[in-house]
């Protein structure tokens, strides 16, 4: 009478058991997209970092803080400077005669950054 219980939790745990590698490989797979999408950083930021910051918060009073901005916003914000669209010569200088692949890496840079409530001058 007593051993019902025991002799129907047996397998149960067995399952459990069994289940564990598939729910480790699955938060294994869960968190490569979230890697990947980490960009790398960009060989160019140097330049801009004295300006706007590495992590896109704002070293001098007149640049804006660039962290968390919209990807496709700091894309053509960038094409714009670039293209003469936007003629500020600070920032046109500063983008010289930069391929749209740069521009993209710079973009996915800043975008990726959580914004701040520390780095503002
Ligand atoms: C000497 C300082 C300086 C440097 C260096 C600099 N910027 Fe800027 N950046 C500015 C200023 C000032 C503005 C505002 C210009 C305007 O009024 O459009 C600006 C604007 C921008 C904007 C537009 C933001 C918006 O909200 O519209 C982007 C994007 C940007 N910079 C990216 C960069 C990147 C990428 C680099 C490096 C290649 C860089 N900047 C280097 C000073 C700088």
């Amino acid at each position: 009478m007593v051993q019902t219980p025991r002799i129907q939790a047996v397998p149960r745990s067995r399952r459990w058991r069994a289940a564990a590698p598939l729910v480790i490989a699955a938060c294994l797979l869960a968190s490569v997209p979230a890697m990947a999408a980490a960009p790398a950083k960009p060989a160019r930021l140097g330049l801009c970092a004295a300006c706007h910051g590495e992590t896109g918060m704002a070293q001098i009073p007149a640049a804006p803080n660039l962290a968390g901005q919209k990807l496709d916003y700091l894309r053509e914000a960038l094409r714009q400077y670039r293209d003469g669209r936007r003629n500020v010569p600070l920032m046109r200088t500063v983008i010289g005669p930069v391929s749209d692949a740069d521009l993209d890496e710079l973009a996915r840079w800043y975008s990726a950054q959580t914004p701040s409530s520390q780095g503002n001058p």
